[in-house]
């Protein structure tokens, strides 16, 4: 119409005053006018149309919103999470938020035993040594990918619990990239939210002799053929605490200052996170230190408990083959408290 109305009053114009050329040039003007109107207009329904798939998505935010409870400070709720498995529906537990937490521990550190302790708790979900596996290690991206799996609750291990888990995490130790990769690990923690349990042992030398005979059951397979590196029953671990191991005296101190330097270390990294620092020791001796890490998971607490029993158990002398020689080679050395069996731990 518009393009009927130029043509015939150009002809018009044309025919009347065709010295005239103003009319013309105003006319085009008008014409990119309603152009440009036009490009606004349709730009606005587009702006509409997206306007109207906001609220959608508003909406699956909406419900999330609503699981915050308004009294918890922003500090708070970096450490709640809400996940939405893949595998199943949290069901009336989908509000109950979820703590992240990494048990940060080394071999023969009483780990295993506070693992199951923790997985006693009917809210707790540790999934053990997942990065025991070395393909879930070989670069960050499968490890960011095997957390991710774990913290969405889409792991799959006996230690699973029902929707209305409240703290989700594993056990790792120093050596299975945790260190390797200490940059990258401590970047995710701090982006998702992720508590670290540090576990470790006071006395290194207890630990290298449940280190040594636990390698050399390995291949002795003192239980009927089997390997346990933790026992269920006392006949079972007299049978393991018969071996005393030989400590070679040269390479004593090296390892333990090894040992030493590598906790030191993994605290100095990450004590950037929230984080948790616990002995072993103490927490044989005081149990209210497992409260604390109830506390710090923000559980409620309970009585945990656990099936495991200790190993090694009598004196250090009795113990290890080469007492006399060890108790030479650390006498007088900053390790010398390691030898005082003040407590049979
Ligand atoms: C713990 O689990 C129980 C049983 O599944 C559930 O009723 C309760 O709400 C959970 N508590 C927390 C704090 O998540
Ligand atoms: C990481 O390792 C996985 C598994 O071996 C491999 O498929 C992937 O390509 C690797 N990614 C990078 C970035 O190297
Ligand atoms: C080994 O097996 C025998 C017979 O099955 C059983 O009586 C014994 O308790 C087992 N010993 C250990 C240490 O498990
Ligand atoms: C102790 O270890 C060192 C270094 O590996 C070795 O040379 C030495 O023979 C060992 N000593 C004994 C008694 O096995
Ligand atoms: C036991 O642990 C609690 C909490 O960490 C601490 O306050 C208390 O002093 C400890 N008790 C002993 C006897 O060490």
């Amino acid at each position: 119409m518009v393009v009927d109305d130029c043509c015939f009053f150009n002809k018009d114009s044309l025919v009347t005053k065709p010295s005239k050329k103003y009319p013309l040039v105003l006319w085009m003007a008008i014409l990119g006018l309603i152009m440009i109107s036009g490009v606004y207009i349709f730009s606005l329904c587009l702006k509409l149309r997206v306007f109207v798939v906001t609220p959608n998505q508003w909406k699956g935010k909406a419900t999330k919103q609503t699981c915050h409870d308004l009294r918890i400070p922003q500090s708070e709720l970096r450490y709640m999470h809400y996940p939405e498995p893949t595998t199943y529906s949290r069901k009336e537990c989908t509000c109950t938020p979820v703590r992240f937490f990494a048990i940060l521990s080394m071999q023969r550190s009483g780990s295993g035993w506070f693992e199951t302790l923790l997985n006693s708790h009917v809210n707790v979900s540790s999934n053990g040594e997942i990065f025991s596996v070395k393909e879930r290690r070989v670069n960050i991206s499968s490890i960011t990918e095997t957390l991710d799996k774990v913290y969405n609750l889409d792991w799959y291990s006996s230690a699973s619990k029902n929707e209305c888990t409240a703290a989700v995490g594993l056990k790792w130790m120093l050596n299975q990239g945790l260190m390797q990769h200490h940059k990258e690990i401590i970047k995710y923690f701090n982006k998702r939210g992720v508590s670290a349990i540090l576990l470790f042992r006071r006395n290194l030398l207890r630990r290298l002799v449940s280190v040594l005979a636990n390698s050399h059951d390995r291949n002795a397979k003192q239980l009927n053929g089997t390997h346990k590196a933790h026992v269920h029953s006392k006949n079972e671990a007299d049978v393991l605490a018969r071996y005393k191991p030989t400590i070679n005296t040269t390479l004593l101190i090296p390892e333990l200052k090894l040992t030493d330097k590598w906790g030191a270390d993994a605290l100095e990294h990450f004590k950037s996170t929230r984080h948790i620092r616990l002995y072993y020791e103490d927490l044989v001796h005081n149990s209210t230190k497992l409260m604390d890490v109830l506390d710090f998971l923000r559980l409620p607490q309970q009585m945990l408990s656990s099936r495991h029993v200790k190993i090694h158990s009598k004196s250090l002398s009795d113990q290890i083959e080469n007492w006399d020689a060890v108790y030479t080679a650390l006498k007088g050395t900053e390790y010398e408290s390691f030898l005082n069996a003040d407590y049979q731990i």
